[in-house]
């Protein structure tokens, strides 16, 4: 099945209704506009990995894997807003911002996430055995995740952190909304509560793989900030020393960020193989991990 199409097709529903709004036309334009969709892509890998065939859980994965992508998207937004990144391309296009000014660029933002926020509740409320996984979405995006991510990030601009933050910082800046694509279509398939996953040593493995994936994830986008060109990255170059940030690449220099990437991958493809032996089919996870090494954008 292709889906990049479906993921693609879903979001375009998303707020299609109140259109002549331009807040709404803001949010549309930032979350139509390209994108690699790696975290709903993700959703589906976890999905098939653990699904039988023809499961009915799929349309839910669909919902959530868009879901999941609005906070994404919402976080760019405001990471490009002139009061954090002060960037003007995004995903090849002019940040949201620099095309809508900066106030519809928040409630764009902001639209984004409460829209997100209301899908979760609203799949809850319809089916009460999703709460858990809602909720952890919900969590992932707040300040024990992406936002506490952030909110390091902006603090730590012109000085030394220690290593410890910055690992920190990426954990929940990056690494948190990862961990939410590989883990909920698990938590779908499933149907349990929290106490039902105590002892799951799938979980555990996922968590662990989310990690190293984060991880190199974010290794390599610091990477990219250095080496790459905006045509190619669809996004400015150089901004991390521009603004005094800190990174893989200022706390471990290039080359070692580059050994710390691979290593990152050998972990990942290691977790997989833990997997495979207990008779799952990682072979997409496999390759997307091979792709975070070398990809462009
Ligand atoms: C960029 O994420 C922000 C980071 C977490 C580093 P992506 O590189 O996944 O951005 P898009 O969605 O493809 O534009
Ligand atoms: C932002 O990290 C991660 C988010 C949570 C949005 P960056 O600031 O490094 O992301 P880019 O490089 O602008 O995409
Ligand atoms: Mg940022
Ligand atoms: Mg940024
Ligand atoms: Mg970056």
């Amino acid at each position: 099945m292709d889906y990049k199409k479906i993921i693609e097709s879903d979001l375009n529903e998303i707020l299609k209704d109140k259109a002549e709004d331009l807040t709404c036309q803001a949010a549309r334009y930032s979350l139509l506009s390209g994108g690699k969709r790696l975290r709903p892509m993700m959703m589906y890998m976890t999905y098939d990995m653990f699904s039988g065939d023809q499961d009915p859980v799929f349309d839910d994965v669909r919902y959530y894997a868009a879901t999941l992508e609005m906070i994404h998207t919402y976080s760019l937004i405001h990471d490009d807003l002139p009061c954090m990144d002060n960037d003007d391309l995004r995903r090849g296009n002019p940040t949201c911002h620099k095309k809508f000014g900066e106030g519809i660029a928040t409630l764009a933002g902001d639209l984004l996430l409460n829209t997100a926020m209301e899908r979760l509740m609203a799949i809850a409320l319809d089916k009460p055995c999703y709460l858990f996984a809602s909720y952890r979405m919900a969590k992932l995006a707040g300040i024990n995740g992406m936002i506490g991510g952030q909110s390091i990030d902006i603090t730590s601009e012109n000085k030394q952190i220690p290593p410890d933050d910055l690992y920190e910082l990426q954990e929940k800046k990056t690494g948190a909304l990862i961990e939410c694509a590989v883990l909920t279509p698990y938590y779908l398939l499933n149907k349990t509560d929290r106490s039902s996953f105590e002892d799951d040593e799938n979980i555990s493995l996922l968590r662990q793989f989310a990690a190293h994936v984060g991880l190199a994830f974010q290794i390599k986008d610091d990477i990219l900030d250095v080496t790459s060109d905006p045509k190619t990255l669809g996004k400015s170059c150089g901004k991390d020393e521009r603004d005094n940030k800190s990174t893989f690449v200022t706390l471990l220099g290039m080359d070692n960020a580059n050994a710390r990437l691979g290593s990152e991958i050998d972990k990942a493809h290691g977790i997989l193989d833990i997997l495979k032996g207990k008779g799952y089919n990682t072979t997409d996870y496999s390759d997307l991990v091979d792709y975070l090494k070398i990809r462009g954008n």
